[in-house]
């Protein structure tokens, strides 16, 4: 006869293996339906209810949050003091617990468990974070004493430059939108640059002055702009200052709540003498109130004199236009792919999708290898670049097929979509679908290839350590044709 032990044992062994299948399942990572990221404090090495405000929670909103959420910041309340952040506290809990998918709280979607882990300016929240958080919160959410509270951060008055004062700041014209309107798309003139040499730009950063009082309270960033996104490109200008030709360099998008963007050490984007930036595609849109607004760039360069070593841009990805969505279904999929002409260092992802977005991945197809880089929530409401740390970002041989997947949720779980029931393709509309990666990458010479390579290489233990983003690194030095295994 059977034991009872066995027999138990067994039952759970079964068990276990159904319920390990229905997990599988039961993540679908095309749904926009989060799965929730809870920890326990005691995996932690940490006493369940030790966590308090003043001790754990200050300084994580200090870190992560506060940027935002303060008077004057793009959230819609501040999290300053106990007082203001206690009301809030389960909902911080949920919005945090999300992660990365759309809703989550940071606004930083990289999928933590897979890829590669090394991006700049990372503010996102560790495990113990959340851990920490949900004790914090289960228990009542106490304050502990008020003596450790870290000194209180000073911000001045919300509208300094993230990067620090620039060296250059042009300014669009003045545009005006009607309380309620439809929305603007077109062109917006020329900004002479007033340049006289040829500069190389290390960082610039976008912002919008308008006359919004800062003190009103929106529910929606959107309630706080009327620029919902530019794209833009410069160029030099004409005899008559009527157009921009020549070598034409396209701009980093700009999207309410994106970051700015620094450019690499090596790769810096040349702005000519006499150069203007031609604001050819600006999309605005009408917030609830009559608003007059303009742009400002904050343009800093890289020294006088300085020329990049790394001047040719990588390929595009992505398909903006032979995207076929289906109404009211999660887990679809568009993929593309591209084959690299050239060895490719990618500097930064910037999935872009629309309304029924909810991830993008980046996969390298090297020979039979194939490499998830990353995977990233998508959450339409922010449009977010990813930008690699020099020594993670990824180094690939040309020939890798880079493959990038887009997953998209058109049901009601879709809290962004304003109405799943039609097919709907590609365009640039915010009801049609865009599939592509905003972000950007350098080509590499063979000597610059092998250097970067170099790099990487000093930086692993042996041979045993391997890094997702270099596929060659432990690959023997190509040698010269006629010199390889000649006698
Ligand atoms: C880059 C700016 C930014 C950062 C950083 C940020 N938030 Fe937010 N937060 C927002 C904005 C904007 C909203 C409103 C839009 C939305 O819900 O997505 C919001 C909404 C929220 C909400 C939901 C409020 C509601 O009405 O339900 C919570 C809770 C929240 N944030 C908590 C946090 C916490 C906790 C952190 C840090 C761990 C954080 N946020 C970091 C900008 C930010």
């Amino acid at each position: 006869m059977m034991s009872r032990h066995l027999l138990v044992a067994m039952l759970g062994a079964s068990l276990a293996l159904v319920s390990g299948v229905l997990q599988a399942q039961s993540y679908n990572a095309g749904s926009a339906v989060p799965k929730m990221h809870y920890y326990d404090i005691e995996d932690f090495g940490l006493d369940a209810g030790s966590t308090t405000y003043a001790d754990d929670i200050a300084p994580i909103l200090q870190r992560s949050c506060q940027q935002c959420h303060r008077p004057g910041g793009g959230g819609p309340m501040s999290f300053m003091s106990y007082d203001e952040v206690r009301p809030w506290a389960p909902v911080i809990q949920y919005r945090t617990a999300i992660r990365d998918r759309m809703g989550a709280m940071p606004p930083w979607f990289v999928e933590k468990n897979i890829g590669i882990n090394g991006f700049k300016n990372d503010y996102s929240l560790s495990d113990l974070d959340l851990a920490l958080i949900q004790d914090w919160v289960e228990h009542g959410a106490p304050r502990g004493n008020p003596d450790n509270e870290p000194t209180p951060l000073v911000f001045s008055d919300g509208s300094e430059w993230t990067l620090g004062e620039p060296d250059l700041i042009l300014r669009s014209q003045d545009v005006t939108r009607p309380a309620i309107g439809p929305d603007w798309w077109g062109d917006i003139g020329l900004v002479p640059t007033g340049l006289t040499e040829d500069r190389y730009v290390k960082s610039i950063e976008v912002r919008e002055i308008n006359d919004i009082p800062a003190d009103i309270g929106t529910s929606t960033v959107g309630g706080r702009y009327i620029f919902h996104h530019m794209t833009y490109r410069s160029g030099v200008l004409n005899e008559g200052g009527t157009a921009v030709s020549g070598d034409i360099t396209s701009w980093p998008i700009h999207e309410v709540g994106r970051n700015a963007d620094t450019f690499p050490e090596k790769a810096g984007r040349l702005l000519p003498a006499n150069s203007a930036l031609h604001l050819y595609a600006a999309h605005l849109h009408s917030n609830g109130r009559d608003t007059t607004g303009h742009l400002e760039f904050g343009i800093s360069f890289f020294p006088v004199g300085y020329a990049p070593e790394y001047s040719r841009r990588g390929p595009r990805t992505g398909n903006g236009v032979d995207v076929d969505i289906l109404p009211n279904r999660a887990n679809q999929e568009v993929h593309n792919y591209v084959v690299l002409q050239e060895h490719t260092k990618i500097i930064a992802f910037e999935p872009h999708l629309h309304a029924p977005g909810v991830r993008m991945c980046l996969e390298a197809i090297w020979g039979h290898n194939q490499f998830t880089l990353n995977c990233v929530g998508y959450d339409h409401n922010w449009v977010k670049q990813y930008i690699y740390e020099d020594d993670k970002a990824p180094l690939l041989p040309k020939g890798t097929i880079l493959h990038t997947i887009g997953f998209l949720d058109t049901t009601a779980g879709n809290p962004n979509l304003a109405d799943g029931r039609n097919w709907a393709g590609g365009g640039r509309r915010s009801v049609s679908n865009m599939f592509i990666d905003l972000g950007y990458s350098v080509s590499l010479t063979e000597e610059q290839f092998q250097a970067e390579m170099a790099i990487r290489r000093a930086n692993m233990k042996d041979r045993n350590e391997y890094d997702i983003g270099c596929p060659l690194c432990w690959a023997p030095e190509p040698v010269e044709p006629g010199i390889a295994g000649s006698d």
